[in-house]
């Protein structure tokens, strides 16, 4: 997480990197700043919060300079305050860092022994310090550079102005992204192409181990032992407009009602309409010869992953193994070559997620990823990409990109099943009939559904826990829709298995529980009904969302009742998710919390 920036041109930079980190604010925004070289000297403006206050600040004391970099924060070491905002000063040395520098307390000691005073309480400024003691002790700046990096272990993307050299930008990447960004007679430099996407669409990858020298005419890019290094330029395709709200109070909540326009064009990728069956998207993993599948992915994409193991094991008999990123990389889990493995994450930069993809590349198996960021560092590592097609997801919390992974993940387990005959033409055609339904009911589901919710809403607003239940697909389903109402509205909420409630958690029923119960009228309703008996003879408060023969079924005395339409079991997860997601939306809403950008988080997450 956090984001970086660079430019060295002609033209005063400090604006423009102002306008490149509100490209990456998705990325951290717990504090921001810039620093520029300006008449032969380093400058620099922070704040805490939000960039916003940057702006202030900038506009209160502007910042001259046409080179320079700049840093919005998700801080790991060290309160988000400015005294540890980046950039870092030491000694005519500037640093931004994108990353954790792992042994940061050991080169600490060993720089504060020899004398240097440490001003924050970061892991980036033994950076600063490190390249600032090589210089001063005679090492060029290159040298220095190069010397540092064999220090430091860890992940990073660096950027470093040196105050003596007004005229270059160093910069290294060692796990987080970072790309290279060729202007006309200026270059820059940023955690990804989109915050470039205003200045240029001409980008060069650094890839892990890298390091480059920037000045306005083009870059150099060495290896880690410092040879000369060629990497591809290409154009990028992401676009360089700001998304904005429409008609929205969020983007959440616009990302929410997009739903049914990104779940259609989402299939339509994936599904041919007029003969009712899925078209094979990709060559590189053939799921009719694969003996098993490994999916992982973090937060809400792994509990996309969970529903669909129970999709690729139902209808295409396939044995799944799924774990979060990042247990699984270091379970040592015993990987078939011949097996293949599909990787989920919107921002495709999830660090953990990434590791395990490298960790099955290199047992050999087939690499998938399921990203809607084609650009992305998994998308680049991987032998296919599955585009989830959601457009950009501004919002913190996942909505439409969790309801695109389903739709594509659903798709390739009926095309799996299809190549592997345990899904007849019969079959598929019903099912791709059911999926290209989707978008209609969903519209119909968002037009309903929300006057029920708000009313709901404002009851959970005052609660202090939420229980979520749920069987089979609902299960996921049912931590998904916990992690949604704590992460933005800050109740604690757990998710779990209707079934596995009499194994302990049933001890926290009392009249003050809501316990959500998500039960579509499916082979697993008649029980999930009777764990509701068990919830309601302990007098907690049930909150039923179901469909219309799931209503008329129970005979349970609910606090409320959410009727959703009857739909076929393949849609019901994406369906089901849409008031899951409204409920925390308006409950967030209803507490005054900061919906789009919940205290504590980032949209991207390349820290471990
Ligand atoms: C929750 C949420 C996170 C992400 C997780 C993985 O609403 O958005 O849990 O799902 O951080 O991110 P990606 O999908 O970018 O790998």
């Amino acid at each position: 997480m956090c984001g970086i920036v660079g430019i060295v041109g002609s033209q005063p930079v400090s604006e423009r990197l102002v306008d490149a980190l509100k490209r990456l604010e998705y990325r951290g925004y717990d504090s921001a700043g810039v620093a520029t070289i300006d008449g032969g000297r380093l400058k620099r403006r922070r704040a805490e919060g939000k960039l916003i206050n940057l702006e202030t600040r900038l506009k209160e004391e502007p910042l001259a300079g046409s080179i320079g970099i700049a840093h919005t924060r998700w801080a790991t070491h060290g309160a988000p305050t400015e005294r540890n905002a980046h950039p870092h000063f030491t000694d005519g040395v500037a640093v931004v860092h994108n990353g954790i520098i792992e042994n940061f307390a050991e080169l600490k000691d060993e720089l504060t022994a020899s004398g240097a005073e440490f001003r924050t309480d970061t892991d980036t400024e033994v950076v600063a310090h490190l390249l600032a003691k090589y210089h001063r002790d005679g090492m060029g700046r290159r040298e220095a550079m190069h010397a540092m990096l064999k220090r430091v272990t860890g992940a990073y993307a660096l950027a470093v102005l040196f105050e003596d050299d007004p005229s270059t930008i160093m910069a290294a990447r060692n796990g987080p992204p970072l790309a290279i960004g060729h202007g006309d007679g200026e270059m820059f430099l940023g955690s990804d192409a989109i915050a470039l996407a205003p200045f240029t669409n001409e980008i060069t990858y650094l890839i892990d181990g890298d390091w480059a020298v920037i000045g306005k005419a083009g870059a150099h890019i060495f290896d880690i032992d410092g040879n000369v290094v060629t990497r591809p330029r290409q154009i990028s395709m992401v676009a360089a407009y700001m998304v904005d709200k429409g008609n929205h109070r969020h983007f959440m909540e616009k990302e929410i009602y997009e739903q049914p326009e990104v779940i259609s064009h989402a299939l339509g990728h994936y599904i041919n309409f007029i003969e009712n069956r899925v078209t094979a998207v990709s060559d590189a993993i053939d799921f009719a010869k694969v003996p098993s599948l490994a999916l992982s992915a973090c937060g809400t994409a792994y509990l996309a992953g969970l529903i669909g193991k129970y999709w690729f094991e139902r209808y295409a008999r396939l044995p799944v193994e799924i774990d979060v990123a990042s247990e699984f990389r270091y379970r040592e889990i015993p990987l078939s070559p011949q097996s293949a493995a599909l990787f989920i994450s919107q921002s495709g930069e999830t660090a953990d997620t990434l590791a395990s993809l490298r960790y099955c590349k290199e047992h050999g198996l087939k690499i998938g990823a399921v990203v809607n960021t084609r650009e992305s560092t998994i998308a680049r590592e991987s032998d296919a990409v599955f585009p989830i097609l959601a457009g950009p997801e501004i919002g913190v919390a996942s909505t439409k990109a969790f309801t695109c992974q389903l739709a594509v993940l659903a798709a390739l387990a009926v095309g799996a099943g299809r190549a592997r005959g345990t899904v007849s033409e019969q079959e598929e055609q019903a099912l791709v009939r059911s999926l290209a339904e989707m978008p209609r009911i969903m519209g119909q589901v968002l037009n309903s559904v929300q006057p029920k919710i708000e009313l709901l809403s404002r009851e959970l607003s005052k609660c202090r826990d939420v229980l979520y239940l749920g069987r089979g697909t609902s299960f996921p389903l049912a931590m998904e829709g916990a992690l949604k109402l704590k992460e933005i509205s800050y109740i604690h909420a757990e998710g779990y298995a209707a079934g596995e409630l009499k194994h302990g958690p049933i001890a926290l029923i009392d009249e003050n529980m809501p316990v959500i119960v998500i039960a579509p009228h499916d082979r697993f309703f008649d029980k999930t009904v009777s764990n509701m008996q068990e919830v309601a003879a302990r007098g907690g408060r049930i909150i039923l969302i179901t469909d219309e023969t799931g209503a008329a079924a129970s005979k349970l005395d609910t606090m409320h009742t959410i009727v959703l339409p009857n739909v076929d079991e393949i849609i019901a997860p994406m369906i089901f998710a849409l008031p899951i997601q409204l409920l925390a939306y308006h409950t967030a809403v209803f507490m005054g919390t900061d919906v789009d950008q919940p205290r504590n988080l980032a949209k991207s997450v390349t820290v471990e």
